[in-house]
């Protein structure tokens, strides 16, 4: 039998999920070290399943060689990683046309963003045309769009920027808006899955009916990928850039999957040197441990618990949440949170809190979190959560931010 326990904002605790969720968590060591600790700053970069470090320790005792170059049994195996790794991306994202789009590895988010800027957006756009950006998201997705604006204009090509707009108090973008703003020159959006700081699902199939079926969409899916399912079956976009250390690979990872049927395909530029095969290969497995843990499941898991975290802090006053209060279950017709909660004491400054938490053991996220200038304009503690993350922490958290009115 499936046991729930319902919470004040009307969200089920997936309680049948626990057995699943200790079984995972007993495979990060770095967690299982440290319980009097609570890694509260996943959005940041997440924490390595012992099956990624085996990988990692596998391949380099095994088969370490650059790839794509020598003819040996390593140099090989190798390459032969890094192309299933190229394919895994692509399966894990549901790539419906894998032979027409490509995976590009770069470092993270910020370098796949700043790739399309400087190697695809810069030929696309033509004298005349506009980009929406989101000036109100993580800075990654806005100053490489304005450095291309920057960039054609010197060479006297001038490129409209539409500021994405927002609603106010969810802060979801405002697609009535962006309907109303998009035209036949519109050929660029920049957009954002999960919103880094107030956590919303951006409700990508609503952008897309907003500006039509021509422009490109660019996702920047750094806090959404192995965090909830991203299917580019589903979403009708061009590009989804990630972090592979966001979603469980080694730091210094990530992608860029670009589906090539609006513009020419995505050539990164120059002579790009040696792959991190090692962050690729520790990438392939994340994906695999990712797949076989159930996206499915980890999404319903770190919402619940952003509920639980949201349900506890909107009853204690000296808080504000930021984005919207309360964590909406799925198929709302309103923007669901994922596993990201910011908030703010009315008398703690957030870098004052940040230490105060860590002094009980929690490690949050507290400044302003790289966000644009069309942001807050006061800093905050961000809490982001992962598969590893329990209950028992979240109310732990509560009970010392209720001690601190
Ligand atoms: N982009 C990462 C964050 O939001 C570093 O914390």
């Amino acid at each position: 039998m499936t046991v729930t326990s319902t919470r004040g904002n009307g969200m089920a605790f997936p309680e049948d999920l626990r057995d699943w969720q200790h079984e995972l968590r007993v495979q990060f060591p770095i967690i299982t070290a440290h319980p009097e600790l609570a890694y509260l700053d996943s959005a940041a970069t997440a924490q390595k399943p012992q099956a990624v470090l085996d990988a990692v320790h596998t391949y380099l005792t095994t088969s370490n060689a650059n790839a794509g170059r020598g003819t040996y049994t390593w140099a090989n195996r190798t390459t032969e990683l890094v192309e299933r790794t190229r394919d895994r991306v692509k399966e894990f994202l549901s790539d419906p046309a894998p032979e027409r789009s490509g995976v590009h590895f770069t470092s993270g988010t910020t370098e796949g963003l700043r790739t399309i800027a400087r190697d695809w957006l810069t030929s696309y756009l033509t004298d005349g045309d506009e980009i929406v950006v989101p000036v109100a998201d993580h800075e990654a997705n806005i100053a490489p769009w304005l450095e291309t604006q920057r960039l054609l204009a010197a060479q006297g090509t001038h490129v409209r920027v539409l500021r994405m707009p927002y609603q106010a108090g969810s802060h979801d973008y405002d697609h009535v808006a962006l309907a109303q703003l998009a035209g036949p020159r519109t050929r660029f959006v920049a957009a954002t899955h999960v919103h880094h700081v107030y956590g919303g699902n951006m409700n990508v199939h609503r952008i897309r009916q907003a500006v039509g079926p021509d422009a490109v969409i660019c996702l920047d899916a750094a806090q959404s990928v192995g965090h909830l399912p991203v299917s580019t079956a589903d979403l009708d976009v061009d590009f989804v850039v990630f972090s592979g250390h966001k979603a469980l690979a080694l730091p210094g990872t990530g992608a860029v999957w670009a589906r090539q049927a609006r513009g020419p395909a995505l050539a990164p530029g120059g002579w790009n040197g040696t792959p991190n095969t090692t962050g690729i290969v520790s990438l392939g497995t994340a994906l695999d441990w990712l797949q076989a843990a159930g996206i499915d499941r980890i999404e319903r898991w770190t919402t619940a618990l952003a509920a639980r975290l949201t349900d506890g802090l909107r009853h204690l006053d000296p808080y504000e949440i930021l984005g919207c209060e309360l964590s909406l279950a799925a198929g709302s017709p309103v923007q669901q949170r994922q596993g990201i909660v910011t908030f703010r004491h009315r008398d703690i400054a957030s870098g004052d809190l940040g230490f105060i938490l860590f002094s009980h053991g929690f490690m949050v996220r507290s400044d302003n979190h790289c966000q644009g200038s069309a942001g807050e304009k006061t800093g905050s503690v961000r809490v982001s959560l992962h598969v590893y993350n329990t209950p028992e922490e979240i109310d732990r958290l509560v009970a010392v931010l209720a001690s601190l009115r």
